[in-house]
């Protein structure tokens, strides 16, 4: 959480800085700041809310010169979210400015230390205590700013990014990580460098970056190459540059409204590139270096266990069905912030799949680091490349989805559960657990998903109608069966994290165990009830809901004709193998989230409260 980037060069640096911030504002949004130096003195500006609140704040009070200066967009952590807790903080003397994501768990100790030694504080947060402890210690030990940083560094507990400037020696950042990610873009000839959270703040700048690994600091100074050391033992570290693939496009609207209906809209796309250069259907081929290389370790498993949060955990249950049943592989979905602290049995035999979009979740990082003490093999299904996840995995596979900028999960997660059905298949055909024909047929069924995908995005139009109807519902329910009981689940879930309207995902046969009490005739109620998914059965619950007034929304697959009759709603999903239709149900119910959360005037990108990348327990 929180979105960080700077720059020091030769360049104007607001422009950089204000448009880097927008870009990152998908990691924080509840305020706002920047400095700017101008050769002279540092300019600071910071206000409660969002990057645009920021801009205006400045165009009244400070001028924007200056070639030097950093930002910051927050999720709050400690202080509420106002303006005094904005990033960037001053330290004492005003001397020194640091803008931090990530939490500093031993603050408050060191902050009663430096109270004790004349310090005051005029925040409540712990980055304010952080940039006084690098004072006290340049203070202390006369050393330069590089080393303060390094020595107070060794005496926090907790997880940072950070860049630390110094009014005394403005021709430096000093820049460190643990925990929280940071990259530095560097210019031709080291006459610039920027840094930020991620690379979409100067991608039209420099496509050379270097990521800093966990416990590194980077000195960079215009004019020279960067320099990184070990925090912890001062060696020095060789700075591996790596060349940008990401482009500027990718991270615009392109002509829609918002992100995430770009993103909804992108997965025909985003679905081919996940199998692209994998999926070789005509020749009964599933490639997947990551698999490949570990296929006996895979098929020997005990068990697979796959961590997750969120839209990603959801994925992981896809994945369970689909293993289970495809390759006859016990699996068990888990929740990051459960497995990790609930003491879980964890053998040499077991693998561990780690499903994240953003490859930085706090909570499913620690969990795999736990696994890998404990001797599993490790295996990563991230969509960012070289995020902390896909670097701590034993081996791994991207899900190429492109950039995903909407805070709630769309695309994300349809390449998810395509790269987790692939490596399903491949472990199913290598086992001998799903027949030759049946293998064959979902490889070819799996090449025709995204033109599926394509068609059922024609029926938006009919979609949006459906959310004016029930836009106004003050409860959903999302039932589903099977493989397309997570689609339920996620469903609910988007529609929650946009429309702020309560939903409820369930396995439709539960309903009669607690939901069904909620029915009554201002309840809208979606129900995935396709051709093969226990469909009698859907339709019985279907009923049941009929019988109490209800108002359906089905989600069936084409030429379904029992449903038409009871629902009040129908969206039809092209026919396709069970085990691949919530590649097509979720598409839908993406949608009704999305008109919803835009007719009820929601933040659709950017909703309240929420971050996409959790890189907080
Ligand atoms: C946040 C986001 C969700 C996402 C979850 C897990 O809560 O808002 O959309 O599913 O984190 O993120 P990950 O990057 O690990 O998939």
């Amino acid at each position: 959480m929180c979105g960080i980037t700077g720059y020091i060069g030769y360049r104007k640096a607001y422009p950089i800085i204000i448009n880097g911030l927008k870009r990152l504002e998908y990691r924080g949004y509840d305020s706002a700041g920047l400095i700017l130096y101008d050769g002279k003195d540092i300019k600071m500006a910071k206000t409660k809310g969002k990057v645009s609140n920021l801009e205006e704040k400045i165009t009244n009070n400070i001028t924007t010169t200056g070639n030097i200066g950093f930002g910051h967009t927050r999720w709050a952590t400690h202080g509420i979210p106002n303006d005094i807790n904005s990033h960037p903080h001053f330290s004492e003397s005003e001397n020194l400015a640091i803008i931090h994501n990530g939490i500093i768990e031993n603050y408050d100790t060191i902050k009663k230390e430096l109270i004790n030694r004349g310090y005051t504080f005029k925040s409540d947060t712990d980055t304010e205590v952080l940039v006084n402890l690098i004072e006290e210690v340049k203070k202390q030990k006369g050393v330069k700013l590089g080393k303060a940083v390094q020595i107070a560094l060794n005496e926090v507990v907790g997880a940072y990014a950070i860049v630390v400037f110094d009014k005394t020696k403005p021709n430096e950042f000093v820049v460190a990580k643990l925990g929280s990610p940071i990259a530095i873009g560097i210019g031709e000839d080291n006459t610039e460098f920027f840094v930020a959270s991620d690379a979409s703040p100067f991608i039209e700048y420099t496509k050379n970056a270097v990521y800093l690994e966990d416990e590194e600091l980077a000195i960079i100074k215009v004019g020279k190459s960067i320099k990184i050391r070990k925090i912890k033992d001062d060696s020095l570290v060789d700075a591996n540059i790596l060349e940008l693939k990401l482009n500027l496009e990718q991270i615009e609207k392109g002509g829609y409204d918002h992100f995430m209906l770009k993103e909804i809209y992108e997965q025909p796309k985003a679905i081919t590139d996940t199998f692209r250069g994998r999926l070789l259907a005509n020749k009964g081929i599933i490639r997947m270096a990551g698999i490949d290389d570990n296929i006996q370790r895979l098929l020997n498993a005990n068990r697979i266990i796959i961590v997750g949060c969120g839209t990603s955990w959801h994925a992981g249950l896809v994945a369970e069905y689909l293993f289970e049943d495809i390759a006859r592989i016990p699996v068990e979905v888990e929740y990051g912030s459960e497995f990790r602290y609930r003491n879980p049995i964890i053998t040499e035999n077991d693998v561990v799949i780690a499903i994240s979009q953003s490859g930085e979740t706090a909570d499913t990082l620690a969990a795999i680091k736990m696994a890998k003490e404990k001797g599993a093999f490790v295996f990563g299904v991230c969509n960012v490349v070289g995020s902390s996840i896909a670097r701590e995995t034993d081996a791994g596979a991207y899900t190429h989805a492109g950039p995903e900028i909407g805070v709630a999960s769309t695309k994300a997660f349809t390449t998810q559960i395509t790269l987790l059905t692939l490596i399903a298949l491949k472990l199913g055909e290598a086992k001998g657990t799903l027949s030759k024909a049946t293998y064959h047929t979902y490889l070819q069924e799996m090449e025709l998903i995204p033109n599926k995908v394509e068609t059922l995005l024609t029926i938006n139009d009919k979609i949006k109608y459906i959310a004016s109807i029930y836009k106004d519902a003050t409860n959903f329910l999302y039932l589903g069966r099977g493989f397309n009981f997570p689609v339920a689940l996620e469903g609910a879930l988007k529609l929650k994290e946009i429309s702020y309207i309560h939903a409820e995902g369930y396995p439709a046969a539960e309903m009669k165990h607690g939901p069904i009490a909620l029915i009554d005739e201002n309840m809208p109620i979606v129900v995935i009830a396709t051709k093969k998914g226990h469909y009698e059965k859907v339709v019985s619950n279907i009923q049941e809901i009929k019988s109490r007034d209800g108002k359906i929304i089905a989600v069936v697959t084409e030429g379904d004709t029992t449903v038409k009759e009871i629902a009040d709603h129908v969206i039809e999903i092209p026919e396709t193998e069970e085990g691949l239709t919530p590649l097509l149900t979720t598409i839908p119910l993406q949608l009704l989230s999305y008109h919803i959360a835009v007719m009820l005037n929601k933040n659709v990108d950017q909703p309240r409260n929420l971050a996409k990348s959790v890189t907080v327990e």
